[in-house]
């Protein structure tokens, strides 16, 4: 994978739509294993884990075919049950794939997932959630296998902590199950709301999605459609740090503000004026961002764990000190080090990360540690002095379809090399 170079201090200015949602596409394509025929997804990202997440549908016996943003999926003859450890390997969130494989085939075969760049990605929370619907489980040789015995019965389950993820595998599994399943204490995240949306288009009878209580009645099949995915709301805050730290006028095209107002209002904060007009949001950024008050990640509509990084990135050069408090990863600061390379000063402490603006970066040979954390080097690279180089770009390939085509199109000097 060639290495980003940027070369900084150049002020970012025009209009880009934004790419497709990543975290709605992954469950999106998952759910539909549960369709038997074709189902044609629209607006879907060109992205490493799309592509992984082909391999494992083409696995288990679905025929997958994606161009020009439009991936379409044929499940009709799954067969499969099991998701082979090279592929679990390869996309962290394949445990999304659990609860359709086991609706489809009553039972599914995953091995225990590895941690990934952000510490420890347990699935208990999933695992628990699926024995209430009925599954029973057994851990051995590294693996873990769920079997139903007459398909999944719905039920009240609540969630200890409202994880994304399980409460997809929740949502997926319950869709053609028997009886009504009531999910307290669900996550909230817009790409659930895509996700129900998706089903329900197929027939799903899903009610709540987006709120902390979500009630899938089950119903007997569901039928193929064509589904459009929304857009990146990640993806949309990375270019508004991008202009943020280079005092840049952007307009972001395809957004929904209110799904950002977290964001935005940190960054109205630190001195960005924002105009919403339908579907555009346009930022205008200071010529040097002001520090902010102590911002926490939080679960959705709290300030996105995804976009610390990011705004982590850009208050580097801000005047003043901030805090930023991270409280859903346990492990997602290794790229400071990164930015330290170009000068950043941050301390970390545990989930804390005190943030000393410095008066300018400076570009240097750097590595993306993670998805995130990686696309952090490329904004700090835009508000650098210099050049910088960044290595390891296949994390930042995971979640942006072509970081470099889009930022070279609002003017950053930018490439691949
Ligand atoms: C989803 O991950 C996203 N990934 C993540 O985006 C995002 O950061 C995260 O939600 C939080 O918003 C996808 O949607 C593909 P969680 P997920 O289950 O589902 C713990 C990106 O950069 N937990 O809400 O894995 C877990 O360890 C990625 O696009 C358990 O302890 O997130 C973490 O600390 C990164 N047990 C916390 O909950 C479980 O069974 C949040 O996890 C499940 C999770």
């Amino acid at each position: 994978m060639p290495d980003i170079i940027v070369e900084g201090k150049n002020k970012l200015n025009g209009k880009i739509k934004v790419q497709g949602s990543k975290n709605a596409v992954l469950p999106i394509i998952a759910a539909s294993i549960l369709i038997d025929g074709k189902t044609v997804i629209n607006n879907c990202p060109d992205l490493s884990d799309v592509k992984a997440s082909m391999k494992i549908l083409e696995y288990l016996g679905a025929k997958c075919f994606y161009k020009n943003n439009c991936l379409i999926i044929d499940a009709s003859n799954i067969k499969g049950c099991s998701i082979p450890e090279k592929l679990m390997r390869e996309m962290r969130s394949s445990s999304l794939f659990l609860g359709a494989i086991l609706s489809r085939m009553e039972m599914a075969v995953i091995c225990s997932p590895g941690g990934c760049e952000l510490g420890p990605r347990p699935i208990d929370l999933h695992i628990k959630a699926l024995k209430e619907l009925g599954a029973e489980t057994k851990e051995q040789n590294g693996n873990i296998s769920f079997k139903l015995n007459g398909g999944i019965i719905g039920n009240n389950i609540h969630l200890s902590f409202p994880s994304v993820g399980a409460t997809e595998n929740v949502i997926i599994a319950a869709a053609l199950g028997n009886g009504t399943t009531t999910l307290n204490n669900a996550a909230k995240e817009p790409e659930i709301v895509d996700l129900a949306n998706f089903l329900n288009k197929a027939g799903a009878r899903i009610k709540g999605a987006g709120s902390d209580r979500v009630v899938i009645e089950g119903v007997k099949r569901l039928n193929p459609i064509e589904y459009s995915v929304c857009f990146d709301r990640i993806v949309a805050a990375t270019y508004i740090s991008a202009a943020a730290i280079c005092g840049g006028d952007i307009v972001l095209n395809g957004v929904n503000i209110g799904q950002l107002s977290s964001v935005v209002s940190v960054y109205e904060e630190a001195g960005c004026l924002f105009s919403a007009k339908n579907k555009d949001l346009r930022i205008i950024a200071p010529k040097k961002l002001k520090s902010v008050s102590t911002v926490r990640s939080l679960t959705y509509p709290g300030f996105p764990t995804d976009a610390g990084p990011l705004l982590i990135s850009s208050l580097t050069v801000a005047k003043g000190t901030s805090i930023f408090v991270e409280n859903i990863f346990e492990n997602r600061f290794r790229y400071i080090d990164e930015l330290k390379r170009l000068g950043a000063s941050i301390k970390t402490e545990g989930k804390v990360a005190v943030i000393e603006g410095v008066s300018r970066l400076c570009g240097a040979k750097c590595y993306a540690t993670d998805l995130r954390g990686g696309a952090a080097l490329v904004v700090a690279g835009l508000g650098a002095e210099g050049v910088t180089q960044i290595g390891k770009t296949c994390y930042i390939k995971r979640g942006y379809e072509n970081i470099v085509k889009d930022l070279s199109s609002l003017g950053a000097k930018i490439k691949e090399a």
